[in-house]
């Protein structure tokens, strides 16, 4: 099955609520591992961006289930490829918050220095998850 690769941002939902973020990712990594799927959330408190890659079969019902949540809002697919290798081998759901999407990062990535994924081209999307790898812990 082919290797591919996903990449979407969103907006929390006024369902959302702050703790959220916890089970998000108990329940991501959970289902990515027995799915293999990988990759990376960055999560501002306000936005979403996630990059999941593994086989097309299991990136388009991940991201179906993904879509139906309540809990986010105004979901833009930035990016779908098909790919040669994975980048978050590492991790079931690498997590990037708030305190990394610094200004520099930002402006170096996108128009501004702030945190605007729904602004940014995939590639710069994906650009800016590869420079915040080195920052999330190796162990789930
Ligand atoms: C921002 C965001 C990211 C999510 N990422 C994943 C993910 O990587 N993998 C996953 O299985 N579910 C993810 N979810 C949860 C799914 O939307 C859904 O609740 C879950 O897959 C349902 O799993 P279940 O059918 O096993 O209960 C995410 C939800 C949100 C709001």
């Amino acid at each position: 099955m082919y290797l591919s690769r996903l990449i979407y941002t969103s907006k929390i939902s006024e369902e959302f609520e702050q703790s959220d973020i916890k089970s998000i990712l108990d329940k991501s990594k959970k289902n990515n591992k027995k799915n293999h799927i990988t990759g990376m959330l960055c999560f501002n408190r306000k936005y979403f961006l996630q990059c999941i890659e593994g086989s097309r079969q299991a990136v388009n019902e991940t991201y179906q289930r993904i879509l139906n949540d309540t809990r986010h809002t105004n979901i833009l697919m930035l990016e779908y490829q098909e790919i040669y290798v994975r980048e978050f081998d590492c991790w079931t759901m690498g997590y990037i918050p708030e305190t990394r999407l610094t200004n520099p990062i930002n402006l170096k990535y996108s128009d501004n220095d702030l945190f605007t994924p729904h602004d940014m081209s995939g590639p710069s999307a994906y650009q800016l998850m590869l420079a915040l790898k080195d920052y999330v812990p190796l162990i789930e």
